[in-house]
């Protein structure tokens, strides 16, 4: 009798894509119908273009891999779309009261929480303008792993 049994992956103890899609679709669309966000035009206008049901999918697919699903992430890098948003620190904190609340709606465990939010935050740097002290003069805070992008080059 060994006791230890092997962890079961983020991607298996959140209950696999049925589950992690049914969060995301409603994370998406707190996501895009908030004021906060939106009164950023640019985020305003990026919300309204693109689809949300392949806005969903790509999100899907992005945190399925990165919770050690067998799915692949196929969209942009978070440098990539997210670099014309001029996104601060303060619509970070609403998007993440956007997550707080689908994590409440569907009971998400807290390890599993906990696990989710330290993917979502390895792509900070990645996604938020305005904290920078200077050109080159911050060293790269991000965390290996994650759900991270290519840095943006300086
Ligand atoms: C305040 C925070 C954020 C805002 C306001 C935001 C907003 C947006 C918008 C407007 C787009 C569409 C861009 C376009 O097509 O022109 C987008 C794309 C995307 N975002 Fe975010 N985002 C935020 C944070 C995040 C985070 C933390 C993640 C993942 C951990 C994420 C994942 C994605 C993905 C996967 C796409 C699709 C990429 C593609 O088009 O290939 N976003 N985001």
């Amino acid at each position: 009798m060994s006791g230890s049994k092997p962890q079961a992956s983020l991607y298996e103890r959140l209950g696999g894509v049925y589950a992690i899609a049914t969060v995301v679709d409603d994370f998406i669309d707190r996501v895009m119908g908030d004021a906060r966000l939106n009164a950023n035009p640019k985020v305003d206008e990026a919300h309204h273009k693109v689809p949300p049901p392949g806005f969903k999918y790509l999100v899907t697919e992005m945190v399925c891999w990165a919770a050690g699903g067998p799915q692949r992430y196929t969209g942009r890098t978070m440098v990539d779309s997210h670099r014309d948003l001029g996104i601060t620190p303060k619509e970070w904190e609403a998007f993440l009261d956007d997550l707080r609340q689908s994590f409440e709606k569907f009971r998400v465990p807290a390890a599993e929480q906990t696990e989710l939010r330290a993917i979502v935050q390895s792509t900070y740097d990645d996604i938020v303008v305005g904290k920078d002290p200077g050109p080159s003069l911050a060293p790269s805070k991000a965390p290996a792993g994650g759900a991270k992008g290519r840095q943006r080059p300086r």
